[in-house]
């Protein structure tokens, strides 16, 4: 069995941060790299706050504070990573900037080192494809708010090793996390079923047929989830929701996956949802 000792995590965005945080709660070493030296502070204090909270709910004591902290490091250096056994790239859902991190990242991690990636859509073979070690390269996809969501979907993807599978299922059942193992089709498991069940709530409110808060208030109550499809686009961030339904479009090639003009609409215009103020609530 692959040991894994070191945790890299690139991006300290909403993803990142929470994986970095479930990480070192979790007894592995850290370290939280970002090219936004602000961001990456932004990031250190809310996972700080986030423990800090946790004491005052009587979760853990402010020993295991201290411990989690002291085993979390922040960087703005990509070289920094070098030793990392593992590397989570959680960084924007654009294929571009997938291909890029993913080409330095061959370049500084060690040679038996795993690289895996967060994304919720981009194929994992295409990802390994741009590396030297197709091999080591494996989809780790967390749910947002790490912390709190209890699954970690593994996606496979054409020259995966089972080694490599099986070192990423044991990491993320010491985090805690439930694994579960997903073959590389655009979409992967979670996302080919909750993005058309968003995609088709935009629709129904863009068509008329209830208002956004009617949709919301019938999915929660009607169906028991905890947020109601608009609500939670809204939370993912209406930008990833439609890079999502996008894959998914021209993956699978069927009409049934067409983002609706609504969606489309609200990211051109800026409103991303929670972390811009506005989607189809206001924050
Ligand atoms: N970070 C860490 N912890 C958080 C958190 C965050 N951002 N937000 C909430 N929490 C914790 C709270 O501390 C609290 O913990 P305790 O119960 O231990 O005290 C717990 O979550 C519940 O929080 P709240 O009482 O404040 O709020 P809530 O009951 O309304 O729950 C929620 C909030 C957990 C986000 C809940 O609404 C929920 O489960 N929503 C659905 C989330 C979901 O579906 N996520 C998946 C999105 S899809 C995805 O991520 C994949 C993709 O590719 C797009």
């Amino acid at each position: 069995m692959i040991d894994i000792k070191k945790i890299g995590v690139v991006g300290a965005g909403q993803m990142g941060r929470g994986i970095a945080q479930v990480a070192a709660m979790s007894g592995y070493q850290v370290c939280l790299y970002d090219v936004d030296a602000d961001g990456l502070q932004v990031a250190i204090n809310f996972i700080q706050q986030q423990m800090g909270r946790g004491v005052e709910k009587e979760k853990w004591d402010q020993l295991y504070v201290d411990q989690t902290m002291g085993l979390l490091f922040s960087t703005t250096e990509l070289a920094a990573l070098s030793d990392c056994d593992l590397l989570i790239e959680a960084a924007t859902e654009n294929k571009k900037i997938k291909f890029e991190i993913f080409k330095q990242l061959d370049e500084i991690a060690k040679k038996d080192a795993i690289l895996a990636t967060n994304t919720s859509s981009i194929s994992i073979t295409e990802i390994a494809a741009v590396t030297h070690r197709p091999e080591n390269v494996v989809g780790m996809h967390f749910m947002n708010p790490v912390p709190v969501m209890k699954l970690v979907e593994g996606i496979r993807g054409l020259e995966t090793s089972d080694a490599i599978f099986d070192a990423v299922e044991e990491v993320s059942l010491r985090m805690g996390k439930t694994f579960i193992k997903v073959n590389d089709v655009a979409g992967f498991a979670i996302n080919r079923i909750l993005m058309p069940m968003i995609n088709e709530a935009v629709y129904a409110h863009y068509e008329g047929v209830a208002s956004v808060e009617d949709i919301d208030i019938g999915m929660k109550l009607g169906t028991n989830q905890p947020m109601g499809p608009l609500e939670l686009a809204d939370f993912i961030g209406l930008d990833t929701c439609l890079a999502i339904m996008e894959v998914l479009h021209e993956g699978l090639g069927d009409t049934k996956y067409r983002p609706c003009p609504l969606l489309k609409k609200y990211v051109s215009a800026g409103r991303y949802g929670r972390k811009s103020g506005r989607g189809f609530y206001e924050y």
